[in-house]
């Protein structure tokens, strides 16, 4: 299974992965202002944008295997890997799965840990809902409303507007699956123990859904990570504040690039 991707640019090669959920659409302003320095690619994981879903059992494991298989497809054996979200789940799969693979880490509005009861039990109604009834009601209900923080709710409705359109535009199977793709993850933080490349960690100041003390128990137990708070974003820093995220994601990615090969 090959994942459809947007790949622009020229020089260090930077995988970014995108949230749920949404598709690589939402990286547009990163592939605007990084590709002038970096080679940005930009998959669409499976199910969402113009990836297919295929046939196998829901799994981040599976997801990290799909951008495993990509690089190699475009002869790329490293990569500064990011991811956001759900795209931070599968960065961390990635981790534990192919860490040969990774040259940086960028982990944006993510957590660690696993789901405690709860919330697994309310991605797995959701599933249901979703499955059943066919259309994203369920997202645009339950989902959208959270994504972004209150200053982008307040003062930039076009942001909040774009958001709905990509999330209104989930095939509803994807989006069950990768629910329950998501309900199933592991706790990450002994594979964050053991990442041995550096590793930023971005979370915005208003994200209700990862919070600013998940993005600090990543980066205590990561060796070597450097955390930057965003102001007046919420869980979507690289939409909600793009200058910011994409100032801190090139300066970490030149780093990166001249300390390692
Ligand atoms: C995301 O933005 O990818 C989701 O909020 C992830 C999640 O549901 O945990």
């Amino acid at each position: 299974m090959q994942l459809y991707a947007r790949d622009v640019g020229q020089g260090t090669p930077l995988v970014l992965l995108h949230a749920f959920p949404l598709s690589s659409s939402m990286w547009l302003p990163q592939r605007e202002a990084l590709s002038g320095r970096f080679r940005v690619i930009t998959p669409d994981l499976r199910g969402f944008g113009g990836s297919v879903l295929g046939a196998a059992e829901p799994s981040v494991d599976t997801m990290a295997d799909d951008v495993a298989a990509l690089l190699k497809s475009k002869n790329i054996p490293r990569a500064v890997i990011g991811g956001l979200s759900m795209g931070g789940y599968v960065a961390m799969a990635l981790c534990r799965r192919h860490p040969e693979r990774v040259r940086g880490l960028v982990l944006a509005d993510t957590k660690a840990t696993a789901d405690p009861d709860a919330a697994r039990e309310n991605r797995l109604r959701m599933a249901e809902r979703l499955t059943a009834e066919g259309s994203v009601a369920a997202l645009t209900e339950e989902v959208l409303p959270k994504l972004v923080g209150p200053t982008t709710m307040r003062q930039r409705a076009l942001v909040y507007g774009r958001i709905r359109g990509l999330v209104q535009a989930t095939p509803p199977k994807a989006a069950a699956w990768a629910q329950r793709a998501m309900a199933g993850r592991p706790d990450s933080t002994e594979t964050l123990r053991s990442v041995r490349v550096p590793t930023l960690v971005i979370v915005g100041a208003e994200d209700g859904i990862t919070t600013e003390a998940d993005a600090r128990h990543m980066a205590d137990a990561l060796p070597n990570a450097e955390l930057h708070v965003i102001p007046r974003s919420g869980h979507l820093t690289s939409i909600e504040q793009p200058d910011l995220f994409n100032q801190s994601v090139a300066d970490f990615v030149s780093a990166v690039a001249k300390s390692t090969v």
